[in-house]
């Protein structure tokens, strides 16, 4: 049995992680009325806390509207009350926190809100569990109080950058964050840690790599290629185009956090990696790819896309363009997961040109989806951000 708190998850990953939750794990009850008794209760329950913003999105939870045990509440992860409140009245044992600011470059143009939601936010969530699962336990016995789990989910961005030759991030990788965005998560992966250190709340939290798939918001290197290309833009690439991320499809990350859920330790930290270490450039060849393979086989999207390049057969060397470099950009990163493949068996399932393929194929079949995103806030960010031109 497990009753979720799932913060952020009208963002992108924690949308994915709700429809996969759900998918896994149904609850074939009908919704619990007041007068039934506890036994009677739905077992599952998934509560959503997201405070919708500019990256939250009602429309990414539309599949999980009406699946029983699903529920929906708009509020801010720094409202402690609100989520204390949350714990006891839906009696909820785990907590996954995915609710952040999570754009490197929003948190290079305005720093603030990272440290708020990222820090502050943390701490209040971690407050709330340990005055509602752990009222009255005595001290720090790991899973003291009533049986919970807190799941921190982080990055590897707080191991820093690494050269072309040096061993991918472990567990063990000492932090060190470069970037406004990348601090502030170390700052919450550190709180988590000390909660259970000191007053014993059953954590784990798991450091994973850079993430694509359905429901990105069109700021991350992936979605906003896609939309470019469908606009007849070029991709923006920063700098010489040959930083290196390591791509995991969000399925895959989503299987990851199930299992830790299921079985990871607590007080463990586990990386999330799938040995997909690509520069920048070869992502956006390979996307242009995936895109004039989509084109080809489909001849109706020349006609629902005129302006994009695939439409147009464009060359290779009109699809992107070298921008100046994001301030503090870290080369490498890379992850190390023998951890969590060899203690709970973890294996990353889709290859990345499938992965990417899936993508692209999501973009083009859900343009209701990010088209009423690309509006006045959008644009202006795009402008401060790339500049007219
Ligand atoms: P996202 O920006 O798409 O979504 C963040 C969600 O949090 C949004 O729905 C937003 O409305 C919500 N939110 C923001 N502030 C809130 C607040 N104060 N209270 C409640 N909700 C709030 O982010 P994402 O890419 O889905 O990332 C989710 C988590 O995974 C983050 O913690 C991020 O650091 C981590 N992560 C992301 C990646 C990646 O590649 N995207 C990789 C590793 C780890
Ligand atoms: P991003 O998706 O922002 O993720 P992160 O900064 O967390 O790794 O960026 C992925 C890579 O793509 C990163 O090296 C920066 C680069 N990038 C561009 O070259 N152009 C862009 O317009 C964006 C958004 C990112």
């Amino acid at each position: 049995m497990a009753r979720l708190l799932v913060t952020g998850g009208a963002g992108f990953i924690g949308a994915n992680f709700v429809h996969y939750w759900l998918d896994r794990h149904p609850n074939e009850r009908p919704e619990a009325r007041p007068q039934d008794r506890p036994q009677e209760r739905p077992q599952e329950r998934l509560v959503v806390l997201d405070a919708l913003t500019y990256a939250g999105n009602r429309a990414s939870l539309a599949p999980a509207a009406g699946r029983p045990g699903f529920r929906f509440v708009e509020g801010d992860v720094r409202d402690q009350p609100l989520v204390e409140r949350l714990l006891r009245e839906e009696e909820l044992d785990t907590v996954v926190h995915f609710a952040a600011e999570s754009h490197v470059d929003r948190s290079i143009s305005g720093p603030d809100v990272f440290l708020d939601v990222n820090v502050v936010g943390t701490h209040a969530l971690l407050k709330a569990a340990r005055a509602v699962w752990l009222a009255g336990a005595g001290g720090p016995t790991p899973g003291g109080g009533r049986p919970h789990r807190f799941h921190h989910v982080s990055t590897d961005e707080v191991y820093g950058s690494l050269g072309l030759a040096d061993p991918a991030f472990h567990e063990t990788t000492p932090y060190a964050p470069n970037s406004p965005y990348a601090a502030s998560k170390a700052a919450s992966d550190h709180l988590v840690r000390a909660y259970h250190h000191t007053y014993g709340l059953a954590t784990t939290i798991s450091n994973c790599s850079n993430n694509y798939g359905p429901y990105q918001f069109p700021e991350k290197l992936i979605p906003l290629a896609l939309v470019k290309l469908l606009g007849g833009e070029p991709v923006p690439v920063y700098g010489d185009g040959a930083n290196v991320r390591d791509w995991l499809h969000v399925e895959d990350h989503c299987r990851g956090i199930e299992l830790i859920l299921e079985r990871g330790q607590p007080g463990a930290v586990y990386n999330i990696g799938s040995d997909n270490e690509r520069p920048n450039l070869e992502v956006v060849r390979l996307l242009c790819g995936a895109l004039d393979e989509a084109f080809a086989a489909e001849p109706a999207l020349a006609r629902r896309f005129p302006a994009a390049l695939a439409a147009a057969g464009g060359f290779e060397g009109e699809r992107f363009a070298f921008v100046r470099d994001r301030p503090g950009h870290d080369r490498r990163y890379a992850i190390d997961a023998r951890r969590i493949r060899s203690e709970l068996g973890y294996r990353a399932r889709i290859g990345f040109e499938e992965g990417l393929r899936r993508t692209v194929r999501w973009y083009l079949d859900h343009e209701d989806w990010w088209r009423p995103l690309l509006g006045r806030d959008y644009r202006e960010w795009m402008r401060a951000q790339y500049g007219d031109g």
